[in-house]
């Protein structure tokens, strides 16, 4: 099974990535569902990651995601994060089409190293003023009163996607067309679950692709892709990245 992985890695001419939670969990950042322990076990998602949420008490919705940014600072890439970024370098020196298709929101794939991403679901680094909409990138720093303001007066929250809202159309535009265009699929540490990354594997089947995914657990797409290991990405990726060797040029 690894070997198959490594020998459609080999022969890809374009590779999308796709990751999830999964990836992070070994650089300590809890899963989405796991991020509810302690003094937030007592709140449901819908509680803290809908505009709905935010709306009824912007100091707790932004104090819940501050923190995460925070826990996200105090944590760094693992060996996962890595092995993609070294995948990547791979591909581009092999002149070879690469894009990372990632749902996590906490700038660890960019940490290792990865330059080819596309954050389906924002990033908690970017938060963003309701009023007039200006953007900015905050520092490794926790803010100083909750809900954070603008310099227009308005509430800032942070730039990721909540549930019942839309991706930004840019980012779902780029993942339609790297994977249309795509000769392998590799979905790792994500459960599969949530759309529309759980429908990307659909469409790369329809267009042909092998599809690989690598997972702790088995998932909805375990009996569809075509190869599907269990495991924890930071044990399995770098040696697969190991043992690729040179990716000659297409
Ligand atoms: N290596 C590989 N897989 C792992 C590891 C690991 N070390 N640890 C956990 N996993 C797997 C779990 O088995 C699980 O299937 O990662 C998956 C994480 O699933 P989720 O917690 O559902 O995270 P994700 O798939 O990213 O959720 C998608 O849903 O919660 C919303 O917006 C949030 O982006 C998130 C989206």
């Amino acid at each position: 099974m690894l070997d198959d992985v490594i020998q459609s890695l080999q022969a890809a001419r374009s590779l999308v990535v796709v990751t999830g939670a999964g990836v992070s969990a070994e650089s300590g950042i809890p899963t989405f569902r796991d991020a509810l322990t302690g003094l937030w076990a007592r709140y449901n998602p819908e509680d803290l990651a809908t505009p709905q949420a935010f709306a009824r008490n912007p100091e707790l919705v932004t104090r819940w995601y501050d923190e995460r940014r925070m826990r996200c600072a105090a944590c760094a890439p693992n060996r996962g994060h890595y092995a993609v970024a070294e995948l990547e370098r791979r591909f581009v020196e092999a002149e070879r089409a690469f894009v990372l298709l990632t749902q996590n929101v906490d700038r660890l794939h960019q940490r290792a190293g990865s330059k080819r991403v596309v954050e389906l679901h924002g990033t908690l680094w970017v938060w963003r003023c309701i009023a007039c909409g200006a953007e900015r990138e905050e520092p490794p720093a926790a803010f100083t009163s909750y809900p954070p303001s603008c310099e227009c007066g308005g509430l800032r929250r942070p730039g990721v996607v909540w549930f019942g809202e839309m991706l930004a159309a840019d980012a779902l535009a780029r993942a339609h067309s790297a994977l249309e265009a795509c000769d392998v699929f590799l979905s790792l540490g994500t459960s599969a679950v949530v759309e529309p990354a759980a429908s990307f594997v659909h469409l790369a089947k329809r267009v042909g692709t092998r599809t690989l995914e690598i997972n702790l657990d088995s998932t909805p797409i375990s009996d569809i892709v075509d190869c599907s290991l269990r495991g924890r990405t930071g044990e399995i990726l770098p040696q697969v990245v190991e043992r690729l060797g040179l990716l000659v040029e297409s």
